[in-house]
């Protein structure tokens, strides 16, 4: 499949789940140009090789678009000397990583087996209705938000955990979850 086709495929897909997130026109537009690009050499001058700065150029990637397209992999192979091939099993690999738009409220519950023990899963049923996303995985008819499913976020002991984009919930109940997302503009 050709980079021009993935694109139309994840449009498609994107357009299926309702998302509304950032313009697909984006794709093929390069990242690294200007403040990016000097954000970049400034990450290389740090590292021994271009390969090792690949997980924060991949960030710069995802922070400047909201996701991580099959052409900006490709322009992240190309500016780090790396095959697309390498730097796409290393995007799979993160689930940190978009590999598709999302909205602008990234909302992430830890379902794992503790927290699914304290009600972590009513928790999620809470932020599937109150956002109107409905679905994991979903983004929302206006573009803000979408909910999944995270194993471990490595805070047990605060069932249930959640991340809203950088910031952190703990002891999230099903009943709290109104009064965070009215803090979402
Ligand atoms: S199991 Fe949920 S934070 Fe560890």
């Amino acid at each position: 499949m050709t980079p021009a086709e993935m694109g139309a495929v994840h449009a498609e897909s994107h357009a299926a789940h309702g998302g509304a997130g950032h313009p697909h026109a984006e794709e093929h537009r390069p990242v690294f140009t200007g403040a990016p690009r000097a954000e970049l050499d400034a990450l290389l001058s740090r590292y021994p090789t271009r390969m090792a700065a690949l997980l924060p150029a991949l960030w710069i990637v995802q922070r400047e678009r909201g996701w991580v397209s099959e052409g900006a992999m490709a322009e992240v192979a190309q500016v780090l000397d790396l095959t697309p091939a390498y730097v796409k099993g290393v995007v799979t690999f993160y689930t940190m990583y978009h590999q598709h738009p999302v909205g602008r409220y990234f909302v992430q519950v830890c379902t794992t087996s503790p927290c699914g023990a304290c009600g972590a899963d009513d928790v999620v049923r809470a932020f599937l209705e109150h956002t109107g996303t409905r679905e994991l995985g979903v983004t929302s008819p206006d573009g803000k938000f979408t909910v999944i499913e995270v194993e471990c976020l490595g805070a047990c002991g605060f069932a249930t955990p959640v991340m809203v984009n950088d910031e952190f919930h703990e002891s999230v109940t099903p009943d709290r979850v109104p009064d965070i997302l009215s803090k979402l503009e």
